[in-house]
C-alpha cells in the first residue's frame, strides 16, 4: 500500500449511512451559495435550475441565498431576470411562484473583476449583509465556475479579504469544476494553490458523473445484492467496455476544448471514476474516507499496456451528419486552429492489477459526434465452458452482459440465451430489462441538484479527493504525452462510431465494441 492510501479520515461522516440520520430529511442548514463566474453557460444550464428544484423540494432553508459575482453591471434585479430565464427553461420541476418568490429574496449580485479588491470588499460586505438578514449563519460556499487558471487568484482574494475564514462555528467551502489540471503536475500546483487556503475538507471537487443516479446505482447493484458479486471477478468476466458517447460536437465551447481533447476532458475523471466504481472492492461503509480508499486502491492498480500504440485509439471529427443535420467537422468549427492535433475520441485499454481483475481488460472510449449519445458499463462475460448443444444451435448466443445504462434510458440490462420458439433447440440472445421509468414514479433528481446540496450539507462521498485527481493524472499522462508525438489524430464520419483504429484495437484482442 502506498503512503497516499493511508491518510486518517478527515470530514464528516455520510449522514446516509447512520441509521439515525437516514430518517431525517436531507435538508440544507442555514447557507449562501456564492457563484463566480454565474454569466457562464454551466451557471445557466445548471447551476441556478439546480437550485430552483432544491428550492421548490422543500431542501434549502427558508433564508437561503444566492450571490451572483461577474464583470457585468447588473443590479439585483438583472440578476434576478436571468435567474428567472435560466430556471424557466432548464428546471426540472415545475415553475411555482411562491418557491420563486421566497427564493428570489435571497439574490444578490456583486459585481466586479476576479482581480478588483473592491468587488470582493463589496463580496464581503454582502455576505456579512446576508448573516443578519436572511440568517446565512456565516455559512458560504464559493463556487468556481471560472476557467481553472483564475483559480489561484480567486482564492487568494477571498483569504486576503477574510473571506475564507470560519468563525465560530460557521463554515466556509470552496467547490471547484474540473479540469483540475492539465497534467500530474499542474494538478498538484492547483492543489497547492486551493489548499494553502481552504483545508481540505472544506474544498468539493466536481465530478458531475458521480451525482448521477445511475452512477450511484452502481453500488447499490453490487453492494446490496447477492447475485452479481460472486460473478464480479476474473473467473467469469471476459472484459468490461465503458463509453460515453456524444452525439454533440463542440458547439461553443472551443477555447475549452481545443487543446483539451477528449482523454483529459472525461477519461481523466468521468471514465476513471466509473472504473474504480465498477472495479473496487467493498467499502467498509459508504462514508467519504472509506468509499475513497477504495476508489484510490482501484485507480493505482490500473496498468497501461506496454504497447500504447497497439492499445489506445484517437481520432477527431469529420464532416457528415448528425440527426439528420449536415454537420462540420472539428477543424472547421469557430475558433479551432486549422492543424489542431485535438481529439475529439479517444479510447484506451487498461489493465486492473489485483487478483480479482487479473486478465481481464477495461476498455473505456469517449467520443464526440458519434451515432448516439449514450453512457453505459458494460460487464461482458465468459462463454458458459461447455455447451451441450451443437454449433448450430448456438451460432447467435453471444456473450452473457450485464449493461449500467447510465444515460439516457436509465436503467440495467441483462443479456443471456433463450431458447426461440419452435421445434427446434435453437438459442439466441435476449435482454432482460429494469427501467427506471417503469419502476419508480419519482423522477431522478439532475447530478447538479445532488452535489450541491452536499456541498451545503458538508457531505464528501461524491467529490473525489485531490490523490484521486493525481492517481487519474498518472494514468493519462503517458497516453497523452504518446498522443503528442504521433502528429495528427485519424478521422472519423460524424454520426460514426468512431475511427478504424480503435475498432482494430479491440480486433486484436479477439473482441468488438458494443454498438450501443
Ligand atoms: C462534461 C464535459 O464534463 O461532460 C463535456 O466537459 C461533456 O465535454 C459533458 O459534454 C457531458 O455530460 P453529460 O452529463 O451530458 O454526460
Amino acid at each position: 500500500m502506498t503512503a497516499e492510501l493511508e491518510e486518517e479520515p478527515t470530514g464528516p461522516v455520510n449522514p446516509l449511512r447512520d441509521p439515525q440520520d437516514r430518517r431525517l430529511p436531507r435538508i440544507a442548514g442555514p447557507s449562501s451559495l456564492v457563484i463566480f463566474g454565474v454569466t457562464g453557460d454551466l451557471a445557466r444550464k445548471k447551476l441556478m435550475p439546480a437550485i430552483y428544484d432544491l428550492a421548490n423540494r422543500g431542501l434549502l432553508p427558508p433564508g437561503f441565498a444566492l450571490v451572483g459575482f461577474a464583470r457585468r453591471d447588473f443590479s439585483n434585479q438583472d440578476f434576478a431576470q436571468i435567474v428567472h430565464d435560466s430556471v424557466k427553461e432548464h428546471a426540472r420541476t415545475p415553475f411555482r411562484e411562491e418557491v420563486w418568490q421566497q427564493l428570489a429574496e435571497g439574490f444578490r449580485f456583486v459585481p466586479g473583476d476576479l482581480t478588483d479588491d473592491e468587488a470582493f470588499k463589496k463580496l464581503r460586505e454582502t455576505v456579512d449583509e446576508l448573516d443578519v438578514n436572511r440568517g446565512t449563519g456565516g455559512n458560504h460556499a464559493f463556487y468556481l465556475s471560472i476557467p481553472p487558471s483564475l483559480f489561484p487568484k480567486v482564492v487568494e482574494k477571498l483569504k486576503q479579504h477574510g473571506l475564507a475564514d470560519e468563525v465560530a462555528g460557521s463554515w466556509r467551502r470552496v467547490v471547484i469544476e474540473k479540469p483540475f489540471g492539465h497534467d500530474l503536475k499542474s494538478a498538484r500546483e492547483l492543489n497547492h494553490v486551493v489548499e494553502s487556503v481552504f483545508p481540505p475538507e472544506a474544498v468539493f471537487r466536481i465530478d458531475h458523473y458521480l451525482g448521477k443516479e445511475t452512477v450511484q446505482n452502481m453500488l447499490a447493484l453490487r453492494f446490496a445484492n447477492a447475485m452479481f458479486e460472486p460473478v464480479w471477478n476474473s473467473h467469469y468476466v471476459d472484459h468490461v467496455q465503458i463509453t460515453m458517447a456524444e452525439d454533440i460536437g463542440i458547439g461553443g465551447r472551443a477555447g475549452y476544448y481545443d487543446g483539451i481533447g477528449a482523454a483529459r476532458d472525461v477519461i481523466q475523471n468521468h471514465l476513471l471514476q466509473l472504473l474504480a466504481l465498477v472495479a473496487m472492492e467493498e467499502p467498509v461503509s459508504f462514508d467519504a474516507w472509506s468509499l475513497r480508499q477504495e476508489k484510490k486502491k482501484v485507480l493505482a492498480a490500473v496498468k497501461l499496456p506496454d504497447r500504447l500504440d497497439l492499445h489506445t485509439a484517437r481520432g477527431q471529427y469529420a464532416a457528415g451528419w448528425a440527426g439528420g443535420t449536415k454537420v462540420k467537422g472539428y477543424l472547421q468549427e469557430d475558433g479551432i486552429p486549422q492543424h489542431s492535433a485535438t481529439e475529439t475520441f479517444a479510447a484506451m485499454r487498461v489493465d486492473v492489477d489485483t487478483r480479482r481483475w487479473a486478465g481481464v481488460p477495461f476498455y473505456l472510449r469517449t467520443g464526440k459526434r458519434l451515432g448516439r449519445r449514450v453512457t453505459e458499463v458494460a460487464v461482458m462475460f465468459k462463454r458458459a465452458p461447455h455447451l451441450p448443444f451443437t454449433a448450430t444451435e448456438t451460432e447467435e448466443l453471444g456473450q452473457n452482459a450485464l449493461v449500467m445504462r447510465i444515460q439516457p434510458d436509465e436503467g440495467i440490462t441483462m443479456r443471456f440465451g433463450a431458447k426461440v420458439p419452435g421445434t427446434m433447440m435453437e438459442i439466441r440472445d435476449v435482454n432482460m430489462d429494469f427501467a427506471y421509468g417503469g419502476s419508480f414514479t419519482e423522477s431522478s433528481p439532475e447530478a447538479y441538484e445532488r452535489l450541491i446540496l452536499d456541498v451545503l450539507l458538508g457531505d464528501p462521498p461524491l467529490f473525489p479527493q485531490h490523490t484521486e485527481v493525481e492517481l487519474g493524472w498518472k494514468i493519462l499522462d503517458p497516453v497523452i504525452n504518446f498522443w503528442a508525438e504521433q502528429g495528427q489524430p485519424e478521422q472519423y464520419d460524424s454520426g460514426g462510431w468512431g475511427p478504424d483504429s480503435a475498432h482494430e484495437m479491440l480486433a486484436r484482442d479477439g473482441r468488438a465494441w458494443r454498438r450501443p
